[in-house]
């Protein structure tokens, strides 16, 4: 069985006292609301992290991950964060190649091929992601651009790393537009980037791969959007700053 997630990102919003009341209702209502078999994981951006984790505490199944990380190890690169320090401050997840962070800081598959060893390197597990924009939907070559992106940073991995990997599919156009992907669009995708994945690690680990859906994904349509069958939960966005939104969704399986 693979495993039900739902990943917060909070992308740059959100001041100390904001992101602390918002993980406070988060806690409170995750435990209040009996939550069963998802794995909850919170992404603020990084001067949360350690505040956020005094909240989540040990709390199972609740999880703090970050948005991104060096591709180095350590050293000399005035204002990155490695993979080793966000895991000693109880990160346990961090988001590689989100599409803002292709567009506007020219992440290439190959930078994150380095990104993605140094996660597994330190210990947190890689939420990747992989997404077309709108004139590849449009042309129709949608399947072949994304599949692209996953052979391009994943498929030097080794089967033992490759299982530690969750994959979250973006449809750049339906990415804080409102416009989401339907949920026979997803499951199309999914389904073909599973298989595209089998090709290469075998059935076994492909079946084991959590693939996240994520652009516009709300409390609105997570149900019909978890219920198909290569949807394994979901990487929300804007709906991830309101607890009670958030939480609905995670209630959506
Ligand atoms: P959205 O963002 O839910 O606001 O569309 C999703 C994401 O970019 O991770």
């Amino acid at each position: 069985m693979r495993k039900k997630i739902v990943a917060g990102n909070w992308k740059m919003n959100l001041n100390y006292e904001e992101g602390q009341k918002l993980t406070s209702e988060i806690v409170n209502m995750y435990k209040d609301e009996n939550i069963k078999d998802v794995t909850v994981v919170l992404n603020p951006p990084f001067v949360h992290l350690f505040p956020v984790k005094k909240l989540i505490g040990n709390t199972p199944n609740l999880f703090l991950g970050s948005q991104n990380c060096s591709e180095k190890a350590a050293g000399a690169y005035t204002g990155e964060t490695s993979a080793s320090m966000l895991k000693s401050f109880g990160a346990e997840y961090v988001i590689l190649g989100h599409s803002e962070r292709r567009e506007y800081f020219k992440e290439s598959n190959e930078l994150l091929t380095a990104k993605v060893r140094q996660a597994l390197d330190y210990g947190l597990t890689p939420i990747f992601c992989c997404g077309e924009p709108l004139e590849i939907r449009e042309a129709g070559t949608h399947e072949a651009y994304v599949k692209n992106q996953l052979t391009e940073s994943l498929f030097g991995l080794s089967a033992e790393d490759f299982a530690k990997i969750v994959i979250a599919y973006e449809p750049i156009w339906a990415i804080g537009t409102g416009k989401t992907a339907s949920s026979d669009q997803a499951q199309e995708m999914h389904k073909a980037l599973r298989e595209h994945l089998a090709s290469k690690f075998g059935q076994e680990a492909a079946d084991h791969t959590s693939i996240l859906y994520g652009g516009s994904c709300n409390p609105g349509n997570a149900k019909d959007l978890f219920s198909k069958a290569d949807v394994d939960g979901g990487l929300i966005g804007g709906a991830s700053l309101k607890s009670r939104d958030f939480m609905d969704i995670i209630k959506s399986f």
